[in-house]
């Protein structure tokens, strides 16, 4: 069949969640459902404040006219100024309507940003591990993925940073809560990213945008500020989603928040307007930005998140796995005991245990257990993880 050939070599190379999942239901065909333990993919296990659903369940018999017609492309203006008030709360910056953009999603969102951004080649910095989308999206608009590293808590190490920054250099990505870590960056390496980025814009007469992928910004289980990368940096944009923090990832809703503090951010705010369009999104689902614009404060559970957290990393590090300790979101990323993470995948495997090698991520050596599942898949994990640890230690 003539698909593009770059199309057929990504597909090739690329999903190992997919494929984890895959297999899973093979295991769950020969197993039985309940003797499967599947943390491979990133699926919001909790449901949806009962505001929202209330919201959306009064939005569906209202009258308001016009709710289901086009909008303008960036958003209702009431769902925009609810988002922008509840930034400006959250991020101690004032924050306008003029700076948001209702998205399809994070994924829809940064897609927008990179096609506005990219000229043929331009480079595009990733930390390890990464959300693996990241280099498809990078691609998708004819940019260069770029890999730097972080340190063994998985915080970018700024000598590297240093050195994969050049003069083609257009933008950095960073995704904190982390997929697949779970690692918050703390404010002092925000701050030594922004001060680096000044350096290197300098010494090359360039510009650079920091984007900053936010979709677990609310899943945080301390009491942590969550710094914000505006005041860090000029030229910076956030992206997020309610995908996981409202649990509506099948929704398809999500923002992008300009920085107040970018004097060129009006051209920006249009490039991605028409970016979004031509990609075919032309504006977020309207009922979505309508249902999401009164549950700003809303957040699921995030109590069960952090009790399955706290149960998985006590019971694997008692058994001898090596793990950081996520700050947030859903997902836990140990070092395999073996150096081989993909056979150690394998090994857990032969125990009806799913989770994806590191390499999926861009760093070997490691696996992601997504902790979004019931609990009787995380308790009746444990004798399956302790096994295949015996098996090769
Ligand atoms: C780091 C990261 N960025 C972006 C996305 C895409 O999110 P959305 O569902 O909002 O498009 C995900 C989804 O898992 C993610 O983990």
């Amino acid at each position: 069949m003539s698909i593009a050939e770059s199309i057929q070599h990504i597909m090739e190379q690329s999903s190992w969640i997919r494929k984890m999942f895959e297999e899973g239901i093979e295991l769950k065909k020969i197993h039985g459902e309940k003797n499967v333990f599947d943390f491979s993919l990133g699926n919001p296990l909790l449901e949806p404040p009962k505001k929202f659903t209330d919201n959306l369940a009064k939005l569906t018999t209202s009258n308001i006219k016009g709710l289901h017609r086009y909008m303008p492309n960036p958003g209702f203006p009431s769902s925009r100024t609810e988002i922008a008030k509840h930034l400006s709360k959250e991020s101690g910056l004032s924050i306008s309507m003029d700076e948001i953009i209702m998205t399809t999603g994070a994924a829809g969102g940064l897609n927008g940003i990179l096609k506005s951004l990219l000229n043929p080649d331009d480079e595009v910095i990733v930390f390890a591990p990464f959300f693996v989308e990241y280099l498809f999206y990078i691609s998708n608009h004819k940019g260069k993925g770029i890999i730097a590293d972080t340190n063994e808590k998985f915080i970018p190490i700024i000598s590297d940073l240093e050195k994969k920054i050049t003069n083609k250099t257009k933008a950095i990505i960073i995704n904190s809560p982390n997929n697949p870590t779970g690692v918050m960056y703390p404010e002092s390496t925000i701050s030594r990213i922004g001060t680096l980025i000044k350096k290197m814009e300098k010494k090359y007469n360039s510009e650079i945008y920091l984007i900053s992928d936010e979709p677990y910004r609310k899943l945080i289980y301390s009491n942590e500020k969550y710094p914000f990368i505006f005041k860090h940096h000029s030229r910076s944009v956030i992206v997020t989603s309610h995908s996981k923090d409202l649990g509506l990832a099948g929704e398809r809703i999500g923002y992008i928040s300009l920085s107040p503090l970018d004097k060129d951010r009006t051209i920006l705010f249009d490039a991605i307007i028409f970016s979004l369009r031509t990609l075919g999104h032309v504006n977020a689902t309207a009922l979505m930005q309508k249902a999401v614009e009164s549950v700003q404060n809303e957040v699921v559970d995030i109590k069960i998140y952090k009790e399955k957290r706290d149960f998985l990393y006590d019971n694997l590090t008692k058994l001898g796995y090596e793990c950081v300790k996520p700050d947030g979101a859903f997902y836990l990323f140990p070092k395999t005991p073996i150096a081989d993470d993909t056979k150690f995948v394998s090994i857990l495997q032969q125990y009806n245990i799913l989770t994806v090698p590191g390499k999926g991520f861009g760093k070997g050596g490691y696996f992601r257990i997504s902790y979004s599942v019931e609990d009787w898949v995380i308790e009746g994990s444990i004798k399956g993880f302790k096994e295949a640890y015996n098996t090769v230690k």
